[in-house]
Formats: C-alpha cells, structure tokens, sequence
C-alpha cells in the first residue's frame, strides 16, 4: 500500500476523512480474517477509556483489538475510577497515554475526544462524545450499506429519529455527504431536528436533502431506513423527553403497505421502542448485520492506526 491515511492518525469526526480514506478501510474490513490471521497488533495495548454506557462499540473494540493480537486495558464508569475522587480527564488521559499505544475514548461531554488527542501521543479514537461524533459508527454503517448494495452512491436515504442530540445519526449523516446520495429525507419530529452544524455541512456541499416529519410520506422513495431512538439522558428537560415519547415507530404493517421490497433498515442499538419487534425476523432488518460488521470495521481501522 503506498500511503496509509489511517497511520497514526487521531480520529474524531468522520469529516476528517475523504471518500477515498474510507474505501482503503472498506476494503481493509473485506479482508478482516487475513488481518486477523497476520495479528499485526500482536504485542500492542489498546486503552478503551469509557466514560459513558457502551455496549456493542466497546465490545466490538474489544474483540477487534484481542483478533489482531493486541491486549486491551479499560476503564469504564466514572463511579469505578478516580475521577470519582476528582482526577481530571488530562490526567487520566495522559496516564493512559504511557500506558497504551491507541485510546479509544467515549465520553458525555462533547470536545472530549479531540481535547484528549491534544493530550496524547498515542492515536485517539473517538467512540462518541456527548451529540457530537461518532465517527466509528458512521464507518460501520456506511460499511453495512456498501455491503448490502454493493455502492453507497446512488441510493435515497432516510434518516429517522432523534437527530438533534444523536451522534450517531449526526455523524452518519455527515458520512453520506462524502458519498453521492441520490437524496436524503432527514425524519424528525420539529423538536429534534438536526442541528445547525450539520445543516451548514449539507448546505455548503450542495447536498440533496429535506427535512421532514412524517416517515409515512416518504418511505416508499427509500432504499435506506436509519433509525435512532430518542436520546433520553441528553434532553435538558424531561417533560420534553415525555412528549416526544413514541413519536415515531417501525412497524412490520407499516413496511408492508409502504416500503420497498428491497428497503433496509439500520439502526446503531440499542433500541427502545421505535422498531417493533415484528420487523426483526423479515427480509428490511439489517441491523442485526450492521451490528457484526462493526467489529470487521474496528479490525481494519485498528490495524491501519497502528500497523498498516
Ligand atoms: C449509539 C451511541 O452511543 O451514540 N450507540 C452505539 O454506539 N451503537 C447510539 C445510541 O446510543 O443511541
């Protein structure tokens, strides 16, 4: 490989990336199981520094790190660490620093990640701070659609949900600006649309887009589906959280009488009720997929941070 882009890099947004970045790890992730068989990161120490709930992004990394024959080192919950006797995160960032050769950092506040990149030698990688980035996500998703149709140009996106306080749509979103959708439907009720940020990106890239509030309208233009659930813990205030409670949902019925037959679904978990169940088992539901792949992708970005 001539150049590398990922080599050493820090990663915070998905926006720091160019198309062409993100095709070199797409087609690093098809290849997970010869990277794993390298074990390139063999002798190497991953810190996963997560101060915010994760499931599937820490385990994923996790599993990702332990294939390429790296160990990991973690720290999870501020309650178990000495934040919660007052530590500083420069300190703690710095501590791990001259412990570990990445960090992969998650934290509520948004900035944290790249105030930890200041800190640190070491290559950080964002794994969501506060509404911000998740730039991680975006790579997976993006991955999970290139895999589903073999192209992410040329397909109508919907965005649905929470787009106000979710990273993860925000940074999917701005992923897709990378790409040549043929159209993208931002789906939110009025309160939680996308922030001006993200609009600006759209706006100054010439990008197709609407925002609208009603899934129904739309959906049978769709090939892609992304939901999200409501971002209870980052509403200011929870009367609002009430309100806005079930405002939106995917149903088996819903998707029969209006989508197309080749319409997927993703959705970065975890889920509260804005799929129902019944979807689960038919032919839209790829999340569970997008789910999977999100360690090949975890595999090919570690092993181009450090390795490659
Ligand atoms: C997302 C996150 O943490 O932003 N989860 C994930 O990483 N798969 C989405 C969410 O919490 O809603």
């Amino acid at each position: 490989m001539p150049d590398n882009p990922f080599r050493g890099r820090d990663v915070i947004s998905i926006l720091d990336f160019t198309r062409e970045d993100l095709e070199e790890l797409f087609s690093h992730a098809d290849r997970s199981k010869e990277l794993i068989r390298r074990r390139s990161l063999e002798g190497r120490i991953v810190a996963l520094a997560f101060f915010e709930p994760s499931t599937r992004t820490r385990m994923s990394f996790e599993a990702a790190a332990k294939r390429l024959g790296a160990a990991t080192i973690s720290i999870s919950g501020e309650e178990a660490i000495s934040v919660a006797k007052g530590e500083n995160l420069a300190d703690t960032i710095a501590m791990l620093d001259s412990y570990a050769d990445a960090i992969v950092i998650r934290h509520k506040y948004e900035g944290a990640a790249l105030y930890a990149s200041e800190i640190a030698e070491a290559p950080v990688i964002n794994g969501g701070d506060g509404r911000q980035h998740h730039p991680t996500q975006a790579m997976l998703d993006l991955y999970t659609v290139r895999k589903l149709f073999g192209r992410i140009d040329g397909l109508v996106y919907g965005v649905l949900g929470d787009l106000r306080y979710g990273r993860a749509a925000s940074s999917f979103i701005l992923g897709l600006t990378l790409f040549k959708p043929r159209h993208v439907y931002l789906i939110s009720p009025p309160q939680l649309r996308a922030r001006s940020e993200v609009i600006e990106v759209l706006e100054s890239r010439g990008f197709e887009y609407n925002e609208v509030e009603s899934l129904t309208e739309v959906l049978p233009e769709l090939d892609v589906l992304y939901v999200t659930r409501i971002q209870k813990e980052r509403i200011p205030d929870p009367r609002e959280y009430e309100a806005l409670k079930g405002s939106y949902r995917v149903t088996i019925d819903l998707l029969k009488s209006k989508a197309r037959e080749g319409l997927k679904i993703l959705h970065p978990l975890p889920r509260v009720d804005e799929i129902d169940f019944s979807v689960d088992a038919s032919p839209y539901q790829a999340y569970y997929l997008q789910a999977r792949l999100g360690v090949d992708v975890r595999i090919a970005l570690l092993h181009l941070v450090l390795a490659g």
